[in-house]
């Protein structure tokens, strides 16, 4: 299948290199058209499975919730934007409600906002207000946005912070990256011993725990390569937070909303946070973030925090008939993504067995990712081959995102028909199988 850019693509390309600045983009070229479903469509009218959800964003599909669409189209003809926190309106309090009863017993308190880092811009404000303490932990390979506060917690990538320090007030402790254990130890005989390092490093060396305010944590580090915690690692954050009053806050922006099979990924690990963050796939497309608080912390100072677009009535249409559809079908959609995220680590397990270039398989539910390595035994990154494969896969009309160092997404829609998703995966295998028989 022809997969060079057509001239079309190439003029479009040049207008961009003109007129927009540099950020992160792909080793191949998707000039994304439309999207329906399993599928997105270039402008050249070619059609790629998607096993990416846009980036964490398209959970149920792109397009294919009927009810999200219809209420977007009916809020456009009312009103758009109502300056949520200067006047009011019911939409978003009844968003706010219907949100609310996702979460455990005890949660009771939102902010809406518009985007991802936004929503943890606000937790960290927030766990100021509450705590009246001023550090933070967050982890190494962490990803908790780009602006400044956010990218302070962001630990994934040097290049991410290069320029734009000091970032003060947080700290960094260990994650479980049990692949490749920053203690060079092995789970679980290690007894979780990176979570040790917060007490016998942070609090003993860095900064006692009375000045810490609040511990951000990923139950799923997203970008820094879908790293997957023991849960014994998560409990012990939990207890160390519990013992020295410090908040715990969990961002879900790409882990949560139904991705693991649970709304919440860190139910996977029987844990609760005091502070949520989420964002992606809340607004069903549309930029939305919100940061979710335990009632018991009580509320926060007038005139301390706000936004404009915050709780925008578009953005608020479309995650309300959204997460209606998913109240509605949290079971059937738990059991799908189980089902399918099963069958899909069964396939990368045996390509685990079969190619020496994939070093690690691992993921829960529909949040799954595969680690390229040169040489099983040295694990040293395969960066070259990872994009390869995702050059290769995009050739035969299969879209997929890289994480980490030299690993790759495979998070399609919850929604996915086994029989994409079979194809897809497929498509996987045959781009690992060429690349690595020309690599011998
Ligand atoms: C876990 C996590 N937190 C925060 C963000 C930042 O979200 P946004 O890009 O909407 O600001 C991301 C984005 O990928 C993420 O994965």
């Amino acid at each position: 299948m022809d997969r060079e850019p057509s001239k079309k693509i190439r003029d479009i390309l040049k207008r961009d290199s003109k007129a927009i600045l540099t950020t992160t983009r792909l080793p191949y070229v998707f000039m994304a058209d439309k999207a329906r479903g399993d599928f997105a469509y270039d402008v050249d009218g070619r059609k790629f499975i998607d096993f990416s959800s846009f980036i964490a964003v398209y959970n149920f599909g792109a397009g294919s919730i009927e009810d999200v669409k219809k209420a977007v189209k009916l809020q456009a003809d009312k009103l758009m934007h109502t300056a949520f926190y200067d006047y009011y309106s019911e939409l978003p309090v009844e968003f706010a409600e219907n949100l609310l009863s996702m979460f455990p017993k005890g949660f009771g308190k939102t902010f809406f906002s518009n985007s991802g880092t936004e929503a943890n811009e606000a937790a960290l404000k927030f766990a100021k207000l509450f705590t009246k303490k001023q550090y933070n932990i967050a982890f190494y390979g962490a990803f908790h946005g780009r602006t400044h506060g956010s990218l302070g917690l962001t630990a994934s990538k040097s290049k991410y912070r290069k320029m734009f320090g000091p970032f003060g007030n947080t700290i960094h402790a260990l994650y479980p990256y049990c692949y490749r254990c920053p203690l060079g130890k092995e789970f679980p005989s290690c007894g979780v011993a990176c979570a040790d390092y917060v007490k016998d490093t942070i609090f003993a060396r860095d900064m006692p725990a009375d000045q810490i305010g609040a511990m951000f944590i990923e139950p799923i580090q997203g970008e820094g390569g879908y790293i997957v915690p023991p849960k014994e690692f998560m409990k012990k954050m939990r207890k160390i937070a519990d013992e020295n009053e410090i908040l715990l806050v969990s961002d879900e922006v790409q882990a949560g909303y139904m991705r693991t099979g649970k709304f919440l990924a860190m139910e996977n690990f029987g844990v609760e946070a005091d502070i949520y963050s989420m964002a992606k796939a809340l607004g069903g497309g549309l930029p939305f973030g919100a940061t979710i608080t335990r009632t018991s912390l009580g509320d926060i100072p007038k005139g301390s925090h706000a936004s404009t677009f915050g709780g925008n009535l578009m953005a608020v249409a479309a995650a309300n008939a959204l997460i209606k559809y998913v109240k509605k079908n949290r079971a059937s959609l738990e059991k799908v993504s189980k089902e399918k995220g099963a069958y899909a680590r069964k396939r990368l397990e045996e390509m685990k067995e079969r190619y020496e270039l994939v070093g690690d398989v691992r993921g829960i539910g529909l949040m799954i990712a595969i680690e390229l390595v040169k040489n099983k035994d040295t694990k040293e990154p395969a960066i070259e081959e990872t994009e390869e494969i995702m050059k290769k896969c995009f050739s035969k009309g299969l879209l997929l995102m890289p994480t980490g160092i030299s690993s790759i997404r495979i998070i399609p829609p919850l929604t996915i028909t086994m029989e994409n998703l079979e194809k897809g995966l497929n498509v996987l295998e045959s781009a690992i199988k060429e690349i690595s028989i020309r690599k011998r």
